[in-house]
């Protein structure tokens, strides 16, 4: 694995975010389970508890290894799940699980035409890296059809510090929060993150 300062602080553009999570891609997984990485796990139960009509078509943005989409094959067995990353490495080692439908190698910045329309979009552990929320939500946005849902993860020291509120309330006109969770920790086991760091879950549902 590469070395940067240290992962709190983010990586920096979107080219040197790729390169590091190629060169991540091999050892992402263990690395993760080893830092006790619960993001994909407490997001689905979310999904479980507050979507009442199972998802069709599912679309898994910085899908990365597939840590999330496992946890939505395991959920939505009958579904059809694409993904999309930036890292091309990380999306072939997605490639060999057997979850997704459709991958795609995309900055979640750009727009991308699926030529359909998804139930669910989902963006876990990936909002940090987002310098753009303008672009990322009207392409959620495009994706979603009319009472679709996105989730994602958002760290709550950066969502202070982004105002991510008034982020979050520009698009009321468009999106009805269904849930914030409460905190809880990212990465508890790595040690820059502990119980310093910590992320709420967001549940979204398109008008
Ligand atoms: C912490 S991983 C999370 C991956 C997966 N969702 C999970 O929960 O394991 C962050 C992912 O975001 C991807 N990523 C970062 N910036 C991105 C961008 N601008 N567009 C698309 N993917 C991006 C990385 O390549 C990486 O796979």
């Amino acid at each position: 694995m590469i070395k940067t300062k240290s992962l709190v602080h983010g990586i920096g553009n979107a080219a040197k975010t790729k390169i590091y999570y190629d060169l991540w891609s091999n050892e992402y997984d263990m690395t993760l389970n080893k830092w006790n990485y619960q993001a994909p796990k407490k997001s689905a139960n979310l999904l479980l508890k507050k979507v009442k009509n199972k998802p069709r078509y599912i679309l898994d943005l910085a899908c990365g290894t597939g840590l999330f989409g496992s946890e939505l094959k395991k959920l939505y067995k009958d579904s059809l799940i694409y993904g999309s990353d930036i890292s091309k490495k990380s999306l072939k080692i997605a490639a060999q699980k057997n979850i997704y439908h459709f991958l795609v190698q995309q900055n979640f910045e750009k727009k991308y035409i699926f030529g359909r329309k998804f139930d669910l979009v989902s963006i876990i552990g990936a909002m940090t890296y987002c310098k753009n929320f303008d672009k990322l939500f009207s392409n959620i946005k495009f994706y979603l059809s009319t009472n679709g849902y996105v989730i994602f993860s958002h760290r709550i020291d950066l969502w202070k510090s982004q105002k991510f509120d008034d982020i979050l309330a520009e698009y009321n006109n468009f999106f009805k929060i269904c849930t914030v969770s409460k905190p809880y920790n990212y990465l508890p086991l790595n040690k820059d993150f502990q119980n310093k760091i910590k992320i709420r879950l967001v549940l979204l549902q398109k008008l």
